[in-house]
């Protein structure tokens, strides 16, 4: 009998012709609601957003491996997977460009009012009543990274077209990445003081979970736009939604949220100087079919005896 392939993806993510790639080794097969019959038998499991942890673990004895679609694996509790001799994989590199661009789209877009210029064009301009408000120029401004790792750093690099100045906070310093795209270390408290724009790149783990909040939005410019475009729970979102409304920050551009989707009656969706989108940064063609295919890589490695690419740092020495 061959190995389980579970895919708990739709098809527009894990195209046909990739699952193809891997039925001569494994019995492929799609998933989706409580599949715990089939994870019974499963070798593989290409994972959406679930927890996997010691509990799912339990419920899945044979298990090897767990290909997350996706470069975060922070629903992944990758120690227990260890325990249980259970490879983790994820997608690092192929998604980086396209987060970077919606970052930029999220900037501009909010800078120059896209959102707003668009609802005012189809229906206001024509009756020549109403002016529309100017934006602020990209250039000059002071663009903060709070991360600088795969994807800070193409931000980074389509910054430099911008003539922004850049700086950057990270528990790790990048002295290649400053030389090279002139990108300056600052401390935290720097980053959140002088920074026009704050654009957040960091993984979500303990130390970054509600890193900011009041405290923090209370030290930055009252003009500072916030970007986030890593994982909602970096930031403590009931505190963002009370420093947009007391004015403490001027806007915010967020791709991910502490609860996905976002509630319909959030406060956050009904604010102006907010842009918001349904966490589609990797959410292009191209960048889909790469995760797809970095997902296939690993899996198809494992399944012809191999040692998985593209397991995560953790599991950097580890073989079972
Ligand atoms: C999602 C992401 O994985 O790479 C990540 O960590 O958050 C995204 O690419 C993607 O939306 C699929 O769930």
């Amino acid at each position: 009998m061959k190995p389980k392939v579970l895919v708990s993806y739709k098809g527009d993510n894990f195209p046909e012709d990739v699952a193809d790639k891997l039925r001569p080794l494994a019995d492929v097969v799609r998933v989706s609601g409580d599949y715990s019959e089939q994870l019974k038998e499963a070798t593989v499991l290409l994972a959406a957003g679930e927890r996997v942890n010691d509990e799912f673990l339990a419920k899945a004895p044979k298990l090897k491996l767990v290909s997350r679609f996706g470069v975060g694996y922070d629903a992944v509790d990758v120690d227990a997977c260890t325990r249980h001799k259970v490879y983790v994989c994820h997608t690092p590199d192929v998604l980086s460009d396209a987060v970077a661009d919606l970052t930029w789209a999220f900037i501009l877009g909010w800078m120059r009012h896209i959102p707003e210029a668009d609802g005012y064009t189809r229906t206001e301009w024509g009756k020549r009543q109403k002016g529309f408000p100017f934006g602020w120029d990209i250039g000059g401004k002071t663009l903060g990274f709070l991360g600088l790792g795969r994807i800070g750093t193409e931000v980074a690099k389509r910054g430099r077209g911008f003539s922004v100045k850049m700086i950057y906070y990270d528990v790790v310093r990048r002295p290649d990445i400053e030389a090279q795209y002139g990108i300056t270390y600052v401390t935290f408290e720097e980053l959140l003081k002088t920074s026009d724009i704050i654009t957040v790149h960091v993984p979500l783990i303990p130390s970054t979970k509600g890193i900011l909040s009041t405290k923090q939005f209370q030290m930055m410019k009252r003009s500072a736009l916030v970007v986030n475009t890593s994982r909602g729970p970096v930031i403590d979102q009931k505190a963002l939604t009370e420093a947009l409304k007391a004015k403490l920050i001027a806007g915010a551009c967020l791709d991910v949220f502490e609860v996905e989707p976002i509630p319909l009656g959030e406060e956050l969706l009904k604010m102006e100087n907010v842009i918001v989108a349904p966490h589609m940064a990797s959410a292009t063609w191209e960048t889909r079919r790469k995760m797809a295919e970095r997902c296939a890589e690993s899996i198809k490695a494992y399944l012809e005896g191999k040692r998985p690419p593209f397991t995560v740092p953790e599991q950097k020495n580890v073989t079972f």
